[in-house]
């Protein structure tokens, strides 16, 4: 049966590397396996409140299920001040809750950061794998994909450098290994 990969993408922005990336990731996926994109930027802010007097906002019953339905989750966010974007904090905490029907745990995650900076996130990745930790996501360690300096890996028709691609399927294929291995 298809495996489906979930992908969250922490940068709502129109012409987002993130986005790019996340793209060229779902498309290196191989055969048995399929991408769903899942939306964040329409999530009300998480308030323990709408839960408590049965308001859960609709776009979180959506969300939740959405994720519930995938195999596997892959990760692909800018740095934001050294940390996660507030928008995937924000689908983090929404799919967390209500306590006890976390619907995070146990996919097999992939963690990838992207920014025009040299570091390539490393702060936001690694904020993120401290939630996915908790979330009890089992993320792939290695190789690690902090993705630097990207306006240089791209060019104005948005395509990615072969040898960066190659370097993606290279995270792609230990990532197949990875997910076989924790879900047989
Ligand atoms: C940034 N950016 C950024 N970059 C980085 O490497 N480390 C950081 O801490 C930050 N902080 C930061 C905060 C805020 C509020 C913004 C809007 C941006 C720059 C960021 O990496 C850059 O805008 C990327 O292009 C964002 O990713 P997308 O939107 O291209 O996917």
């Amino acid at each position: 049966m298809t495996k489906t990969i979930g992908i969250f993408v922490g940068s709502l922005r129109k012409d987002s590397y993130n986005k790019l990336v996340a793209k060229k990731f779902a498309e290196l996926l191989p055969e048995g396996y399929e991408a769903k994109f899942i939306e964040i930027g329409n999530l009300p802010f998480y308030n323990e409140d709408l839960e408590v007097e049965g308001k859960v906002p609709e776009e979180w019953t959506r969300f939740r299920e959405e994720v519930k339905s995938v195999d596997g989750v892959y990760f692909v966010s800018p740095e934001y001040n050294r940390s996660v974007p507030a928008v995937l904090k924000n689908a983090l905490d929404v799919g967390s809750r209500p306590m006890g029907s976390s619907v995070w745990g146990g996919k097999p995650g992939l963690v990838v950061t992207v920014s025009p900076g040299g570091p390539g996130g490393f702060g936001a990745n690694h904020h993120l794998r401290q939630s996915l930790v908790f979330l009890d996501v089992p993320t792939l360690q290695q190789p690690e994909a902090y993705i630097g300096g990207i306006m240089n890996l791209v060019d104005k028709d948005g395509n990615i450098a072969d040898n960066t691609v190659q370097f993606f399927q290279m995270i792609t294929d230990k990532y197949i290994q990875f997910f076989e291995k924790l879900t047989k």
